[in-house]
């Protein structure tokens, strides 16, 4: 479904921004909308045909757009995608860490490169592009006319929330994307003038995350357990991303966005609606009749 943007069309203009993992999935659609809003657009990934793809897609939407091959787990790439970025656009006012890595996989099976992998993607990845952009994004830093810092948008999730399974690493790799983002909202808050803030999407359709965690091949019915009964679309992230980059949400800071539908929240029922209808008031009336005994008495 096409959703119209609720946001004033020329609300990211002037901006740069760089996002990782921004050639696919909801890193494409953030990159997407910040464009359409004006603002000019970065993407680092690895595949080199798949940048190009988008980059080309970008352009043709009328979006100043260029594409970085990387990996954010080598510094040397993170470094010279964070210069190459300001060298070409002149400055960098948002970086949106999105790169990420997944599989399903039994904890027992998992072999510690295969955890460390994930970390080194999302966590690790997610700090060092922060390190490289510091320069840049810090208030009156490189390139920056204005007196005011840039901001950092960290893609989470909310599996960690709880426990998932077969997802011991992704768990505690975005468990760690959360209290970066807390540590520096706190930190270059204070000391530079910028705000980082995670969205944490749920369930997300055609995204390789979901491809990932509910492979076609599966009958899963994730849509049962969520309270607006749809999984969402890289669309709503894109939203939240937008209305954080917006001046409506220049006083949010350390904050996490759950983009999600109530998903996290939901468990599956343990009695049906009806049942509760009914049982409810006959419970009520039979506890009444004969309250239930202290434990310390029984
Ligand atoms: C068990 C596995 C495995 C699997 C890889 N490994 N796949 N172990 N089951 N299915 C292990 C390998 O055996 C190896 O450990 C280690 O992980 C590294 O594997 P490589 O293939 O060498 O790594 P690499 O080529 O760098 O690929 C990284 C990757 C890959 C994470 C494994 O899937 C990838 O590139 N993913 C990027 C795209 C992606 O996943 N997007 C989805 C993000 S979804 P050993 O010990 O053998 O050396 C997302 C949503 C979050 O983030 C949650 C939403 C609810």
């Amino acid at each position: 479904m096409v959703m119209e943007s609720p946001f004033r069309a020329d609300m990211a203009k002037g901006k740069v921004a760089l996002i990782t993992g921004g050639a696919s999935g909801i890193g494409l659609e953030i990159s997407t909308q910040l464009g359409k809003h004006g603002a000019s657009i970065a993407i680092m990934g690895r595949r080199k045909q798949v940048i190009d793809s988008a980059v080309s897609d970008l352009r043709s939407l009328g979006i100043s757009a260029v594409g970085f091959q990387g990996d954010v787990r080598k510094q040397e790439d993170a470094k010279r995608v964070v210069d190459s970025t300001f060298e070409n656009f002149g400055r960098i006012d948002i970086l949106v860490n999105a790169a990420a890595g997944n599989f399903l996989v039994l904890s027992e099976d998992l072999s510690p490169n295969g955890f460390r992998t994930v970390m080194d993607i999302d966590s690790v990845g997610t700090f060092t592009m922060c390190h490289e952009a510091l320069k840049y994004l810090k208030k009156g830093g490189l390139g920056k006319s204005s007196s005011g810092g840039g901001l950092i948008l960290n893609i989470s999730a909310t599996l960690h929330y709880t426990a998932a399974w077969y997802q011991i690493h992704v768990s505690a790799a975005k468990a760690a994307i959360d209290a970066i983002t807390r540590n520096l909202a706190l930190e270059w808050g204070t000391d530079h003038d910028i705000k980082v803030n995670v969205i944490a999407p749920g369930p997300i359709a055609n995204t390789p995350g979901m491809d990932k965690l509910a492979p076609k091949e599966m009958e899963t019915k994730t849509n049962d357990y969520l309270p607006v009964t749809m999984a969402g679309e890289s669309w709503d992230v894109a939203m939240a991303a937008l209305y954080l980059v917006s001046d409506a949400g220049r006083h949010i800071n350390g904050a996490n966005m759950v983009v999600d539908g109530g998903q996290w929240l939901s468990r599956p029922p343990h009695l049906p609606k009806e049942a509760v209808k009914k049982l409810s008031r006959a419970v009520e009336k039979r506890s009444r009749a004969a309250p239930l005994l202290p434990r310390s008495k029984i």
